[in-house]
């Protein structure tokens, strides 16, 4: 039965980590997949999911199923941290939380959903994007489509984004990147956003806002500003929020779907169909992550702690960018990487070519992926003198 089944290379994200561990060169340098960083090159358990983890096996009374929207705990604590603590989409019961395994997961019921619900409309990714949005969309059997993003020298091409918006068939869904957008690190202005907006109400098409990477970016309440502004604005939305990045618990596989409709009865009714596609799926999302959020979220000591901790991850980001740029100076390539310090979020759409990209992992043990998308955590300020000469080297 199985004779004819070919093997198939490895996802390119995720078989960096592999690649990596396997390198010898004690200089080695891992800015491929989007985990948070420090200093030491080490991806930390956050002092306030630490604490509440303590808090949690200390009180945790059962194990039982949480059902298929998850806890509602969680859900009462994610969606005010998206939609804004007096949202007036919330005051109106218009949205609804299900907690699921991860952001890759939530957009995974978000594609399983509009498949049966909305079988006839397309979608529309940017591009690039999340090579995984690609998988996702066209796994579920939805048709997918792509709309330009960046320009031939490497920057925001809004432009060309909104002339293909425009003629996006009505009722089609567009996928936007909230913050941070992965892979390029160019996201919208505010008033890109409100133009977006006009766009998406004339044509009537459904926004899918992949939330990934809130609080990287300009901060939890400034990274939602375009979430925020169609939410409110618009009687139909779907968010796939991720704590992954934001509480630094990757394994746990901790997001969340939250469907807005135009008022408490639509939406109870998408509610109602989102538990069978998650049924469907895997029945119950895991417990641990979202409990985690949950404990935090809730307490205001917690949430002080957590914040402060983003904060620091945040700007240590933003510092790096603009150090990196500094680093290459010397060499005369500041300017051709200027772009780096003007993105936002973990990742940067360098312009580094395929051929560049394989020279910096062959000749310096720097890996990253072949988009030249790399991941500005892995930067340090001991390995940024490494990182410009290298790239000097290879832009020989
Ligand atoms: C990334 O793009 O590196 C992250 O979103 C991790 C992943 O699953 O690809």
């Amino acid at each position: 039965m199985f004779e004819h089944i070919e093997r198939v290379p490895g996802d390119a994200i995720l078989g960096l980590i592999e690649a990596f561990k396997k390198d010898t060169n004690p200089q080695k340098v891992d800015l491929g997949v989007g985990v948070y960083r420090d200093e030491n090159g080490t991806t930390p358990v956050m002092r306030a999911v630490k604490e509440a983890e303590a808090r949690l096996l200390k009180n945790e009374t059962t194990k039982t199923y949480i059902g298929s929207h998850g806890a509602p705990e969680y859900g009462k604590a994610v969606l005010p941290m998206v939609l804004g603590a007096s949202s007036p989409v919330l005051e109106a019961n218009r949205a609804s939380a299900t907690q699921s395994p991860g952001g890759t997961g939530a957009l995974r019921l978000a594609a399983d959903f509009i498949a049966a619900q909305l079988p006839d409309k397309g979608i529309w990714v940017s591009d690039p994007t999340w090579p995984n949005h690609l998988g996702i969309f066209s796994a579920a059997g939805i048709k997918l489509q792509k709309y330009p993003y960046v320009d031939a020298d490497n920057r925001l091409d809004f432009d060309g984004m909104l002339a293909a918006i425009k003629q996006i068939p009505q009722g089609d869904v567009v996928v936007l990147h909230a913050c941070c957008h992965n892979p390029t690190g160019f996201d919208l202005s505010q008033q890109q956003w409100q133009t977006v907006l006009d766009v998406v109400r004339e044509r009537q098409l459904l926004p899918l806002i992949d939330f990934a990477y809130q609080g990287f970016g300009a901060g939890l309440d400034e990274d939602a500003y375009g979430v925020r502004l169609m939410a409110e604005q618009l009687d139909e939305v779907i968010i796939t929020s991720s704590c992954s990045k934001n509480f630094g618990i990757y394994c746990e596989r901790t997001g969340c779907l939250i469907m807005v409709a135009k008022d408490a009865e639509q939406m109870e009714n998408v509610r109602s169909q989102v538990a069978i596609v998650a049924r469907e799926n895997y029945s119950n999302p895991p417990a641990h992550g979202g409990s985690i959020v949950s404990e935090i979220l809730h307490d205001p000591e917690l949430t002080a702690m957590w914040r402060e901790e983003l904060t620091e991850m945040r700007d240590r980001i933003n510092t790096l960018r603009r150090d990196f740029v500094e680093a290459l100076k010397p060499y005369g390539l500041a300017e051709k990487y200027a772009c780096v310090a003007e993105q936002q979020g973990m990742f940067s759409y360098t312009g580094l070519t395929p051929e560049q990209v394989d020279r910096l992992r062959d000749e310096f043990g720097i890996y990253m992926v072949r988009s030249g998308r790399a991941n500005v955590a892995g930067f340090s300020h001991a390995n940024l003198p490494y990182l410009a000469k290298a790239i000097a080297a290879v832009n020989d």
